[in-house]
């Protein structure tokens, strides 16, 4: 079973990013680099099977499928990750410029959320879109269990995109962790302890 998370960020902008200020000077790629290492890492080593899709509004979609990554070079701290995903972005069509950076398997696609979660929904994937105000998780591991494939949509620092009118009118189960609200970094490492605990 594949477990693949969807964060869209529409506040990312790079044009004036210093690591001395990385949420300030980024749109908060900070909240993104935060959930990108929540969804790959597994203590030593990365988690298998688990992938996370960066949509961002202003420069396009970044895939992240840890198979493709090489652990022991994989930056493993936020500033680290920010640093080299700028990079990346900044130089996205450029495989010179990127020889060295540890980021470069990154796939990198033109797919928006709304279409990339067409095409999953017509490859059988159990859908759910992670909200405070959903319905309780728990009631849903019976579907988790049956699929061979589960996407979870995740609201970025704002959560603007789980109440958007385009994502709204496709109809995927909102589920929820209980009425707090949780970081989104936090929310990608629970679902992941609920998911292996009940799977
Ligand atoms: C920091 S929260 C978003 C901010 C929050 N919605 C707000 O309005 O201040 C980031 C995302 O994590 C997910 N999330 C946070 N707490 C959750 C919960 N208790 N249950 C399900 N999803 C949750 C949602 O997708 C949310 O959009």
């Amino acid at each position: 079973m594949s477990i693949i998370f969807f964060i869209k960020s529409t506040s990312v902008d790079i044009s004036k990013y210093n690591i001395k200020d990385l949420p300030g000077s980024s749109g908060r790629l900070d909240v993104i680099s935060r959930c990108v290492l929540a969804a790959l890492s597994n203590k030593d080593i990365f988690e298998k099977k688990v992938h996370i899709w960066v949509f961002l509004e202003n420069y396009g979609t970044f895939i992240f499928d840890s198979e493709r990554f090489e652990y022991d070079i994989f930056p493993k701290n936020e500033l680290l990750f920010s640093n080299y995903f700028v990079n990346l972005i900044r130089n996205r069509d450029s495989i010179i410029k990127l020889k060295d950076n540890p980021l470069r398997a990154v796939q990198i696609s033109k797919i928006d959320i709304i279409g990339a979660l067409k095409q999953f929904k017509e490859l059988n994937y159990a859908i759910f879109v992670l909200n405070e105000s959903g319905e309780d998780i728990f009631t849903h591991f019976k579907e988790f269990r049956s699929n061979k494939g589960l996407i979870f949509v995740i609201g970025s620092q704002s959560g603007d995109v789980i109440n958007s009118k385009d994502l709204s009118a496709m109809n995927f189960t909102n589920v929820s962790l209980g009425t707090q609200s949780y970081l989104a970094s936090s929310v990608i490492r629970l679902i992941k302890l609920y998911l292996i605990a009940n799977l």
